[in-house]
């Protein structure tokens, strides 16, 4: 057997039993694979039935609202991924009539699918001849190929492809990846041990190259809940560094620990400076940190006075509502929204 051979004898004994493995649709590979790219297996699996029970095919989700379809992501986080699965079906199903374009061109010209994605959903769907490469799957050939290169492991995961089953072998690989060829691998149990110049060469801790750890911005989010009778202020505004599509609680960013020449992405709008700053306002005790890619953020949440003047957004020509403080969550859906929670009245940390 060669090592492809081998690799492929291993997937079918220890798969794990998946309901996206079982002779798929393409959609239901891509809504698998978008929610994979946040959550491990085991936690998304429920919400995954839950959604193709409730979005069985690509038309059903594209006639759904918003609002549903963020609904059912409830519990997965970056609700942008949710969105941009929503508006990518809307594409397809009227560009290609529902069904997912079948060339890799076609394919990465849909909002939303990078390479990884649109090389996942073609091999498994439709058993094109293309090899996927996602962190895992990295580890594994640069530890096959002893190659440190990271922009050389797409064409030897290509190379290394199993043209007869190109969709099992990419799973497999990614299988691999996380049973096996884990950052302390277990190289005992690994079906392509024969194959691996790193394991040959007893070189396998030197594979793939420690990236030094990429420093993350520090910043902090002030962020406001203005009040009109009992309604908090919601605003969104497309010229700020964050949440451009999103209606968000007012915030500033009041800090940050940048390279001086990103300064210039981060400043706060200066209407929007000039107003928060002139209301009186105090802050809440506590903070709550995020971390995004690149970003290591702190959040404080501040409370104004609870009437604002009538003429508040006077002059300013922002997207603004007043919303129930309920709705928070389902108005600005994002994981800092869901810790912004705990500093609303009666949640904890407020005080009236
Ligand atoms: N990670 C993302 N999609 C996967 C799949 N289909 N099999 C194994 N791991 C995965």
């Amino acid at each position: 057997m060669n090592a492809q051979e081998s690799l492929k004898a291993w997937f079918d004994l220890n798969k794990r039993d998946l309901p996206f493995r079982n002779k798929p649709s393409a959609y239901k590979i891509w809504v698998s694979e978008v929610m994979l790219q946040q959550t491990r297996v085991a936690a998304m699996l429920p919400l995954y039935n839950q959604f193709l029970l409730s979005f069985p095919d690509m038309e059903t989700l594209s006639r759904a609202s918003e609002e549903e379809v963020l609904e059912h992501w409830r519990g997965l986080g970056y609700y942008s991924r949710a969105r941009n699965l929503h508006k990518a079906c809307q594409i397809v199903t009227s560009r290609y009539n529902g069904r997912f374009p079948e060339t890799l061109e076609e394919a990465l010209e849909i909002p939303g699918v990078g390479p990884y994605t649109a090389r996942a959903i073609l091999s498994m769907a439709y058993g094109k001849k293309y090899a996927v490469l996602d962190g895992n799957v990295k580890r594994v050939i640069s530890r096959i190929f002893t190659e440190s290169d990271e922009k050389k492991w797409q064409s030897l995961a290509d190379s290394f492809l199993n043209l007869d089953y190109p969709g099992d072998h990419n799973q497999a690989m990614m299988e691999l990846g996380a049973l096996v060829c884990l950052p302390k691998p277990i190289c005992v149990k690994c079906p392509v041990q024969n194959s691996c110049k790193a394991y040959k060469e007893n070189a396998i801790d030197k594979y793939p190259p420690s990236k030094l750890e990429k420093t993350k911005f520090e910043l902090e989010l002030h962020f406001y809940l203005v009040y009109k009778q009992g309604k908090l202020l919601l605003i969104q505004d497309s010229s700020r560094r964050f949440f451009k599509k999103l209606y968000t609680l007012p915030f500033l960013i009041e800090k940050a620990k940048l390279p001086a020449k990103e300064a210039k992405n981060y400043l706060n709008p200066s209407y929007m400076k000039e107003m928060l700053d002139t209301l009186p306002s105090e802050l809440i005790p506590g903070t709550a940190s995020h971390s995004i890619t690149h970003h290591k953020i702190k959040i404080f949440c501040h409370k104004t006075s609870k009437d604002l003047p009538e003429d508040f957004l006077g002059g300013h020509s922002l997207y603004s509502k007043w919303i129930d403080k309920d709705r928070l969550e389902m108005e600005f859906p994002s994981s800092i929204a869901k810790k912004i929670l705990k500093f609303l009245p009666g949640n904890g940390l407020f005080q009236e």
